[in-house]
């Protein structure tokens, strides 16, 4: 049960949040988010409840009583993926599981990606990197996005799994079209979405039992130990492999092309970074506060319960306003100020907290640290060739165009 800082506070009701569609023009702008964070802690409105403060935001998120995995059933309801193989898979995965098999599940995968094993993929990381940056087609005009955002991510995870690079351009379709249309509430990708279930179930269960015969230090053989332990069935294993794959990449894609867009769009931010390359995991981390790829985390309560003064009735959705609350006042100094001197604690509610965090949040800076270390270093001179393009859905942001001269000419 939450308490409340306010308890007598009176439910409000919400005008400044409009009602969720799917419909990107639904959700409220930031100044709204705002206005409505000055009334009220917790604010009612036609979805559900809304939450905006940071505080409160950790509160409900690391509330073990709060939950979140119906939801994304919810999702492949909404795009009408109600039965067969690709929901057969969804009912099974980590993302949807709560209690006992939550904890059997995550706890695998998260020995998987702990901060030391992540660590040693650093070099394999920079190697990628650097690769991705020889090989763009014209470092004078690089359609960025393409050539380096969305190929980064595929190409670690084939090193990590150890699976020939030449199938990363296949991984980075596979996971765009598993995650994507339930990201963004596309009901027009559906048949896309079953496709890549049956496409990606083969192409993981073939591969790991390729790798079952010669076991080495992959990440492939580490879940495939987890099964010989006895902490995965079999089909839990083919299972967390595509997990894997599916939460791999169009993440960081996406939050990995913000930051450079944000870091290059102005000239002096760029510059107070190269002067200063020690700020360079700082500046990361506020690209994430100022434009995070998650705009809203979404849960809802089992029972009813009071949660923040407020009476939310069993099965009713809370809302997480996560860009609200990385703007908090109470807590960020002028926070629509980018400013690189931030000292990184607090730090971005995007990756979640508590019980359904992001598994994957190391590998993901490392990604990200490693991609800007790289061009920091090699194209000290580069520049947006024109302003970078996002897209806002009520969920997710996805960056559209990217295109960055890196030689400056
Ligand atoms: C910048 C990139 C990324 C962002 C913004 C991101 C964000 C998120 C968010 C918001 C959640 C749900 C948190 C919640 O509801 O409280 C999540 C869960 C998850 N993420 Fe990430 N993620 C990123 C990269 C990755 C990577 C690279 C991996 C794996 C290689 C990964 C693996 C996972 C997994 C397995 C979960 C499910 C955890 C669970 O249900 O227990 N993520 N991520």
């Amino acid at each position: 049960m939450i308490s409340s800082r306010c308890g007598n506070e009176k439910e409000k009701q919400m005008v400044a949040v409009k009602e969720l569609t799917v419909s990107p023009g639904a959700i409220a702008s930031l100044e709204e988010q705002l206005e409505a964070a000055a009334s009220a802690r917790i604010v009612k409105s036609p979805r559900g409840y809304e939450i905006f403060h940071y505080e409160d935001s950790l509160q409900v998120l690391r509330s073990p009583d709060i939950r979140r995995a119906k939801l994304f059933l919810y999702r492949a309801d909404n795009i009408g993926l109600t039965e067969g193989y690709a929901r057969d898979f969804m009912e099974r995965m980590l993302n949807t599981q709560e209690g006992e098999q939550r904890k059997h599940l995550r706890t695998p995968m998260a020995r998987l990606l702990s901060p030391r094993k992540t660590k040693t993929l650093t070099e394999a990381v920079r190697d990628i990197v650097n690769t991705l940056l020889d090989e763009v087609q014209n470092p004078d005009d690089v359609d960025f996005l393409k050539e380096v955002s969305w190929r980064l991510p595929p190409e670690v995870y084939c090193h990590m799994v150890s699976i020939p690079r030449e199938l990363a351009p296949t991984i980075g379709r596979l996971s765009d079209s598993l995650l994507g249309p339930l990201l963004t509430v596309d009901s027009s990708r559906k048949q896309e979405v079953i496709d890549a279930h049956y496409e990606v179930f083969s192409l993981v269960e073939e591969h790991i039992e390729t790798r079952r015969k010669n076991l080495d230090d992959d990440f492939t053989s580490a879940l495939i130990e987890e099964e010989m332990a006895g902490n995965l069935s079999t089909q839990e294993l083919y299972d967390t492999g595509v997990g894997l794959l599916e939460a791999s990449v169009d993440n960081t894609v996406h939050q990995s092309a913000i930051m450079m867009g944000m870091l290059l769009e102005d000239e002096g931010r760029w510059q107070q970074l190269l002067a200063e390359p020690s700020l360079m995991p700082n500046a990361v981390e506020e690209t994430l506060r100022v434009y995070p790829r998650f705009r809203t985390h979404m849960r809802y309560v089992p029972e009813t319960m009071d949660v923040l003064g407020t009476t939310v009735p069993k099965d009713d959705l809370i809302f997480i306003h996560v860009e609200a609350a990385q703007n908090d006042p109470t807590v960020f100094d002028n926070p629509s100020e980018f400013d690189m001197t931030r000292p990184m604690v607090p730090g971005p509610l995007l990756f979640g907290q508590g019980q359904y965090s992001c598994i994957g949040q190391n590998l993901a800076r490392l990604e990200m640290h490693t991609l800007l270390t790289a061009v920091m270093e090699r194209f000290p001179k580069a520049r947006l060739i024109e302003p970078w393009q996002q897209h806002e859905g009520p969920f997710v942001r996805e960056v559209t165009s990217l295109r960055i001269s890196l030689t400056g000419n």
